[in-house]
C-alpha cells in the first residue's frame, strides 16, 4: 500500500501536509486538501487507524457489555446505543457475555487492550469487584439498567418497583384477587424490585402475599414455561400472573396452549420489558414499557460527558417505567 510519502510526492506537497489533511491537526486549504484527497485515491492510500488514534490517544470507539445479546431487551438497547453512539461519531464494539462473571472480566480486558474511549456496562449481577477495577483504571464507565449501589458510578435504571406497581394494580383494578407472579433472577436488582412494586400493590389492596404464587424464573422463556406449569397445576388457580419480562411471558403463553387454557379468558398475564415482540404474541402482550431509546441515549449522553470531564460526581438517572394495555388482561371469569 502506498505510504504518505508517495501521496505526497503525488500531490506535489510535503509529508506534513498529507499528515494534517489525516489528522486535522493544522488547516489546510481547500484546494490543497482535494490534491491530496485526489492522490490518496488514485494510489489506494488507507490512513493507519490505529497509529492514528494512538497518536491522538482517542479511538472513537465504545464498549459495550451485554449477558444476553440473544433476548430482544438487551438487542434492542444495544440497537439505541448504538444509534445514539453513532450519531456522535464513534463506533461500538458489542460483547455478549452469557451472564458469564469470567467471560465478563475477560472482556473488560479486551476493550481495554483495543483502547477503546469509554465502557457501557450492563452487569449480568452484582459485579462491583469487576466495575471498579475499570473505574479504578480511569476508563469512562456507565452501568446500564442493573444497579451497583454501593458504587459511585454514572447509572441509568428504569423505575423497576413502580413498574411491578402498575402492573399489578391493573390486576387488581379488573378484579382479580389470586395473582401470581414469576421472578428473574434474585441476584438482578431489577427482578427484586419489581417483585417489591408487586408485593407493595397487594399489600396496598389488603391481599396478604401467598409465597407460594411466587415462583422463581431466570428471565429465560423456558423458566417462564416452567414456573406457568407449576401454577397452573394449584388449586384454586391464579386467575392472573405478574411476569417479570417478556421472554418468560413467552414460556407463560406456550403453557397455558399446551394445557388448554386461554389468555386472557382462564388466566390474565401481565408483563415486563415491552420488547418489539410483545405486540405480536398471540395474544398481544400488557407489559411495563422500559424507555429503551431514552436509556441508549441517557447511557451515551452520560459517557461523553464522563469522557470530557473525569472529575464530575456520579450521576445515578432512573428513567420511568410505564404500562402498556393490550389483549393479555382482562377480568377474572
Ligand atoms: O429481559 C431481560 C431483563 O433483564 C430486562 O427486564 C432488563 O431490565 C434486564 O434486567
Amino acid at each position: 500500500m502506498a505510504t504518505i510519502k508517495e501521496v505526497a510526492a503525488h500531490a506535489n506537497v510535503s509529508s506534513a501536509t498529507v499528515s494534517h489533511v489525516i489528522n486535522g491537526t493544522r488547516y489546510v486549504s481547500d484546494a490543497v486538501r482535494a490534491q491530496v484527497e485526489l492522490a490518496m485515491k488514485e494510489l489506494g492510500y488507507r490512513p493507519n487507524a490505529l497509529a492514528r488514534s494512538l497518536r491522538r490517544g482517542e479511538t472513537h470507539t465504545l464498549g459495550l457489555i451485554l449477558p444476553d445479546s440473544a433476548n430482544p431487551f438487551f438487542a434492542e438497547i444495544g440497537r439505541a446505543i448504538e444509534t445514539a453512539a453513532f450519531e456522535r461519531g464513534y463506533s461500538v464494539i458489542l460483547c455478549n457475555t452469557e451472564n458469564d462473571t469470567e467471560k465478563e472480566r475477560m472482556y473488560t480486558e479486551v476493550l481495554e487492550n483495543k483502547q477503546v474511549d469509554g465502557m457501557i456496562f450492563v452487569a449480568s449481577g452484582d459485579h462491583r469487584e469487576t466495575l471498579s477495577q475499570i473505574a479504578q483504571k480511569g476508563l469512562p464507565l456507565v452501568v446500564v439498567d442493573r444497579d451497583m449501589g454501593s458504587l459511585e458510578l454514572d447509572t441509568v435504571t428504569t423505575d423497576n418497583h413502580h413498574g411491578g406497581l402498575i402492573a399489578t394494580q391493573h390486576l387488581l383494578s379488573l378484579g382479580h384477587r389470586i395473582i401470581a407472579c414469576i421472578t428473574g433472577p434474585s441476584n438482578i436488582t431489577p427482578s427484586a424490585e419489581r417483585v417489591t412494586g408487586y408485593r407493595a400493590a397487594l399489600q396496598q389492596a389488603g391481599i396478604l402475599v401467598d409465597e407460594s404464587l411466587v415462583v422463581r424464573g431466570d428471565f429465560h422463556a423456558p423458566s417462564g414455561y416452567e414456573g406457568a406449569m407449576q401454577l397452573f397445576q394449584r388449586s384454586p388457580r391464579p386467575t392472573a400472573i405478574f411476569v417479570c419480562n417478556d421472554m418468560m411471558s413467552i414460556g407463560v403463553i406456550r403453557a397455558a396452549s399446551q394445557l388448554g387454557l386461554r389468555i386472557p379468558e382462564d388466566v390474565s398475564i401481565a408483563s415486563f420489558d415491552n420488547i418489539e415482540l410483545a405486540s405480536y404474541t398471540t395474544p398481544p402482550l400488557t407489559s411495563v414499557a422500559q424507555p429503551k431509546q431514552e436509556i441508549g441515549q441517557m447511557a451515551i449522553t452520560l459517557l461523553l460527558e464522563r469522557m470530557q470531564n473525569a472529575s464530575l460526581p456520579p450521576r445515578r438517572n432512573i428513567l420511568p417505567t410505564r404500562l402498556v394495555i393490550r389483549e393479555s388482561t382482562r377480568r377474572p371469569s
